[in-house]
């Protein structure tokens, strides 16, 4: 017997886009087998809005082993740290780095700290960030705050920062691109994506742009960026000192990756514009209970952004809409269930479920 026949495939994002990753054979790979979600074509969007011309797809990054897009970024950025000798990460996050980073870090031995704002993030990624062995700080402030702080300390001590102002973090998350025009043999005309600290559309646009400059696409999409109106420091043109939104994943003001998300909309023509929490709320649950695919508020920014655009009438006919839904709907379970006020038990007898039933 061989152990050839146990060998399991890696099929992390670092090895599947080596030639574009900042890569040599010396770099050790700690991956998860992140990447590879589904690109699912919307069924009930397209009927809603009264477009059946034109197709949308959800790119599901909710399927990453941490249930968040962080985990294509972070990948690269720990095992650039490891290569590097680091011994120690740190971030600032709304939720879902923390929980990516704790995950990676506890992958290959490193001591993680991670700052985060109290009383917003969400209950499922603070409960990541534990489990999955970080040294979790709660901040009394917000996000822009935590990132202040980390930025410091990366500055004065050997500790490696895993925020995207460490630029492998964007080269790990360009895979999201590449992704998308491997399942749909083209780029798509356009791509809608949720806006916070603006890392995520300042990676997509790199991807794309190395992607058709590899001759792997003819088209470039135009880049659509949300963010949540109580917390729009790009829409506004000024940073936001007290952000607020629902959707904590994106509650920051004062967005690291700010020019990236500039370039990315004009270099692409596209935009960014503001969502309110209402129109949110509405697009998470659409896609939810019409779909079958439970997102986190914050990705449902995505969607919500393309129905407003669908309604003035802004796509094409005879084009493709990529949303990226950027993490699980299972990360926020009190939002999820916030909704439900009719939950009590009844007997466990015939007919009190038939009652219910109405049968
Ligand atoms: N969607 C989710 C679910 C997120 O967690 C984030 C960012 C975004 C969208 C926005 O992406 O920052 O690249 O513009 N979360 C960060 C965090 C800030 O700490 O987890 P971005």
């Amino acid at each position: 017997m061989t152990t050839k026949k146990f060998a399991v495939k890696k099929i992390g994002v670092i090895e599947r886009y080596q030639e574009f990753m900042p890569v040599t054979e010396r770099t050790p790979i700690i991956s998860l087998n992140e990447g590879n979600t589904p690109l699912i074509l919307a069924e009930a969007l397209p009927k809603e809005l009264g477009l059946e011309n034109v197709r949308f797809y959800y790119k599901f990054e909710g399927l990453n082993p941490t249930g968040s897009f962080k985990d294509r970024g972070m990948t690269m950025a720990i095992s650039k740290a490891v290569e590097e000798g680091s011994k120690a990460v740190i971030c600032a996050s709304t939720g879902n780095t923390s929980a990516s980073a704790a995950a990676f870090a506890s992958r290959c031995g490193l001591k993680c700290f991670v700052l985060i704002p109290e009383g917003k993030i969400a209950k499922g990624k603070l409960i990541q960030a534990y489990r999955y062995g970080a040294k979790v700080i709660i901040i009394k402030g917000n996000f822009d705050q935590a990132l202040e702080l980390v930025k410091k300390i990366g500055e004065n001590t050997p500790i490696t920062i895993v925020n995207s102002v460490n630029p492998y973090r964007l080269e790990g998350q360009k895979s999201g691109a590449f992704e998308v025009v491997d399942d749909l043999g083209e780029a798509p005309e356009y791509h809608a994506i949720p806006v916070g600290n603006a890392g995520n559309i300042t990676a997509y646009w790199k991807g794309y742009k190395e992607y058709k400059k590899a001759g792997k696409c003819d088209l470039l999409p135009k880049m659509l960026g949300f963010q949540a109106a109580g917390a729009a420091p790009i829409v506004l043109g000024h940073a936001v000192e007290k952000p607020e939104t629902l959707a904590t994943a994106i509650r920051i003001g004062n967005p690291a990756s700010w020019a990236g998300a500039l370039q990315a909309r004009d270099e692409s023509g596209g935009l960014i514009e503001a969502v309110t929490d209402e129109e949110i709320t509405h697009a998470y649950r659409f896609i939810a209970e019409r779909e079958g695919v439970f997102a986190e508020p914050a990705s449902a920014a995505a969607v919500a952004g393309v129905m407003k655009l669908a309604q003035r009438g802004y796509f094409q006919p005879d084009t493709r809409v990529v949303m990226t839904l950027t993490g699980s709907g299972l990360k926020d379970p009190d939002f999820a269930m916030s909704f439900e006020d009719d939950m009590h038990a009844v007997e466990p007898t015939l007919e009190a479920v038939r009652k219910v039933i109405g049968v």
